[in-house]
Formats: structure tokens, C-alpha cells, sequence
């Protein structure tokens, strides 16, 4: 794997696995990261990578969905491996418009695979990133295994699945070497702050409301975006061409119990407000329409086949991205200003 494309490398999973590539990993190649900057993306992100590794990392900006840049990236670079990231990713998002989900997710992944396919010869593997939200929701017992029917309830994990589906077909109908990877919640540095783990931990350091949906006792798996990262890159290296591996954090806690811990990390960490707790912030607002209730994953056949299991707990992962959030006080205030949109504005037009 010499030239490898990597797809929405701006984002937050995107941008911890160039990282990781680059800084941590025996990755010997060279990464080309294809990005369209859409809110979610933040070349920031990689600004130093840029500098650091001028020769081994190079950014174009792209929209998976045009089809003419795709072809001269997959030309001029001579891409030989496709890791791919770009998605519209927030539920609630996909709820008030789906549109771009469909765009994206659908349309976009139908061209890097149209892309591959055209380019077969030298593409060594097609590896898709996905969620385990395309299994449904869980009952109080169960959990997600490789063989779990899809049965996805949100606009998001509908188009997760979809693609999904054209992945495995263009591996089963034109032998294109292809691995995919349904993973459940991801937390960490660069997390966009309209996801529940760093919406509440910014929020609580400001003193704000913690929205919590419904009576709080939805249940998510939850995994330190680093172990995804190295989870990603096992399965590109060893995993079995034409297979699913789930990738999980062991983790699993009611949305209210990830909220009160948070207070009460932020409360450690920077002492109490005067009023006490910063648990009394938490709000029960309006359920999310379709909310699934429950995700749980089993992820036997990537600990038993490749050997990974999550290096940190729920305890020190949450630590570790409090105190990521605490020293990038800059980059917190950039995103959430929209400062961040201006720079691209200036430099990509
Ligand atoms: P993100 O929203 O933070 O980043 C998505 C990136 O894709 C952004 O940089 C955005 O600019 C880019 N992008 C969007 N549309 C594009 C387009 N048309 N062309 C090119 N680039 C485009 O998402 P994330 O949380 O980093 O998720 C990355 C992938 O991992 C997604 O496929 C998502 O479905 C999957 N996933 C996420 C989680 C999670 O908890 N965040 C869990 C499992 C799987
Ligand atoms: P989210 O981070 O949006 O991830 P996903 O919907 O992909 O699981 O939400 C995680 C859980 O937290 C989900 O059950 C919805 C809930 N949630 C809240 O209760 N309040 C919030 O403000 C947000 C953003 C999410």
C-alpha cells in the first residue's frame, strides 16, 4: 500500500487516522487526503502533518461526488488504496435533512467504487468505514455480531447501510478486493462539538445546559477513537478481502450515566461550580424521533482472527479527550465561531 486515498481525512475519524499513520503506525506510504470541506471538515486539523510530512502527505480538495476529480486524483496519484471516510454523519442531521446523506454516503461511495473498479488492476483494497448503527436497535439483551440482518432506522444509518451493500456487490460482482468495518460510537480529540460526547463536556466547562434526550436510558457502545484507528489499519494489513469485521470499545453506558460521569470528570478537574454539581445542568429535553435505544457490539472475530482489543476504558478515554479539549481551547473557539470556514474561504476559495 503505497499511495493510499483517504476520504473525509479532515474530519474526526479522518484526521486521528492520518495522524496515526503518520506518527504511530508502520505505514511506509504515501496518504492523499480527499476532502470536500463541508462543515464537518477542518484542514486545520492536519496543518502541522502538512509541514511535518510534506513528501508522505499531500490534501486535495475534492467532492466524492464529482466524478471528473475523483478520476484525475485516482490518475495523477496512481492510487493503489482506498480508505474510506467521507460521510454526512450526524443523526440529527439526517433527520431535519437528508439530502446530503443521500448525496454523500450513496452517490459518493457509488463513485470511489466505480473509481476503483476502473482502476482495478493496481488497487490492492477498497476498505469502507461504517457504523453499527445499520444493525437497528437492541432490546434490553443482544448484541450486533458480523451476521446480524441490517435493519437501520434513521436517514444516517440508511445510507450507511446502502453503501454498505454496493461495497460487498462490486467485491462479489467484479472481484474488487474490498474490507468493511462497522464500528459503534467513537469519542476523542477533534470530535465536532454537536456530538453528545464533546457537547457535554464543552457545555459543562461552560457552565451551559446538558441536553439529554428522552429519559437518558439509550444505551451506547463507546470507543476511544485512537483504538478505532489501529483497529482500521489491522484490518487493512490482515484482515480477509470480502469480509465485515465489528469493531466495538466494550464499553457500554446509558446516555444519563456518560453525562454524569463527564460532570463529575469536569467537576474534578476544574472544581465545582459554586452551585454544586454540575450534574444539576443536565436537562431532559424532546426525544429524537426513532431513537434507537440500544447498540451493543461483539467483536469476537476481529479479537479472535486479528488480536485487537481496545487499549483505553470508557474511565481514561473520556480523561484523556477532557483533557484534550481543555489545552485546544483555540481550536474549540475557531469551530464553533465558524473562524475555521473563513480560513478555508481564503485559502480554497
Ligand atoms: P465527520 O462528520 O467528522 O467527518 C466527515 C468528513 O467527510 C468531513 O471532513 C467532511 O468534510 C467530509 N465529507 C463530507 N461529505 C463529503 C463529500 N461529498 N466529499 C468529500 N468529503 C466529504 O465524520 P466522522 O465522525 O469522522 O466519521 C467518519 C466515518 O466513520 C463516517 O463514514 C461515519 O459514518 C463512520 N463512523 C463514525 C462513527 C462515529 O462515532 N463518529 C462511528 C462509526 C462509524
Ligand atoms: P450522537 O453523539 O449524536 O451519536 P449517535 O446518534 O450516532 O449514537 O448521540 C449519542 C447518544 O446521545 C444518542 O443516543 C443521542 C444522545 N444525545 C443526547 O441525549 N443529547 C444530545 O445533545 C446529543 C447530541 C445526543
Amino acid at each position: 500500500m503505497k499511495q493510499m486515498l483517504v476520504t473525509g481525512g479532515c474530519g474526526f475519524i479522518g484526521t486521528n487516522f492520518i495522524r496515526y499513520l503518520l506518527e504511530d503506525s508502520d505505514f511506509q506510504g504515501r496518504i492523499i487526503n480527499v476532502d470536500s470541506l463541508t462543515y464537518a471538515g477542518n484542514p486545520e486539523n492536519l496543518a502541522d502533518i502538512q509541514e511535518r510530512f510534506p513528501e508522505r502527505y499531500c490534501f486535495v480538495k475534492a467532492d466524492i461526488c464529482d466524478l471528473e476529480a475523483l478520476e484525475t486524483v485516482f490518475e495523477r496519484h496512481a492510487i493503489d488504496t482506498v480508505c474510506h471516510f467521507a460521510a454526512e454523519s450526524h443523526v440529527d442531521r439526517s433527520i431535519v435533512r437528508p439530502d446530503a446523506f443521500i448525496r454523500t454516503n450513496i452517490v459518493g461511495t457509488f463513485n470511489l467504487l466505480q473509481m476503483a473498479k476502473k482502476h482495478k488492476d493496481r488497487i490492492l483494497l477498497f476498505h469502507h468505514i461504517s457504523t453499527d448503527e445499520v444493525f437497528g436497535s437492541l432490546g434490553k439483551n443482544g448484541v450486533f455480531t458480523e451476521e446480524t440482518p441490517y435493519r437501520p432506522n434513521s436517514p444516517y444509518s440508511a445510507s450507511k447501510a446502502a453503501s454498505d451493500h454496493l461495497v460487498r456487490a462490486y467485491h462479489k460482482t467484479y472481484g474488487l478486493p474490498i474490507t468493511v468495518s462497522n464500528c459503534s460510537n467513537n469519542y476523542g480529540p477533534y470530535q465536532f462539538p454537536e456530538k453528545l460526547v464533546p457537547l457535554m463536556i464543552l457545555n459543562a466547562l461552560e457552565g451551559k445546559p446538558l441536553p439529554v434526550y428522552g429519559d437518558g436510558k439509550n444505551v451506547r457502545d463507546w470507543l476511544y477513537v485512537k483504538d478505532h484507528c489501529r483497529a482500521i489499519w489491522l484490518i487493512m494489513k490482515k484482515g480477509k478481502r470480502g469480509e465485515t469485521y465489528n469493531i466495538g470499545g466494550n464499553s457500554e453506558v446509558e446516555n444519563i450515566r456518560m453525562v454524569e460521569m463527564i460532570c463529575d470528570l469536569v467537576d474534578e478537574r476544574v472544581g465545582k461550580p459554586e452551585t454544586g454539581s454540575r450534574r444539576a445542568l443536565i436537562t431532559f429535553v424532546k426525544d429524537r424521533p426513532g431513537h434507537d435505544r440500544r447498540y451493543a457490539i461483539d467483536f469476537t472475530k476481529l479479537k479472535e482472527t486479528l488480536h485487537w482489543y481496545p487499549e483505553e476504558s470508557l474511565s481514561t478515554g473520556i480523561r484523556k479527550t477532557l483533557q484534550w479539549y481543555l489545552e485546544h481551547r483555540e481550536w474549540v473557539n475557531r469551530v464553533r465561531s465558524g473562524e475555521y470556514q473563513a480560513w478555508i474561504r481564503e485559502h480554497y476559495g
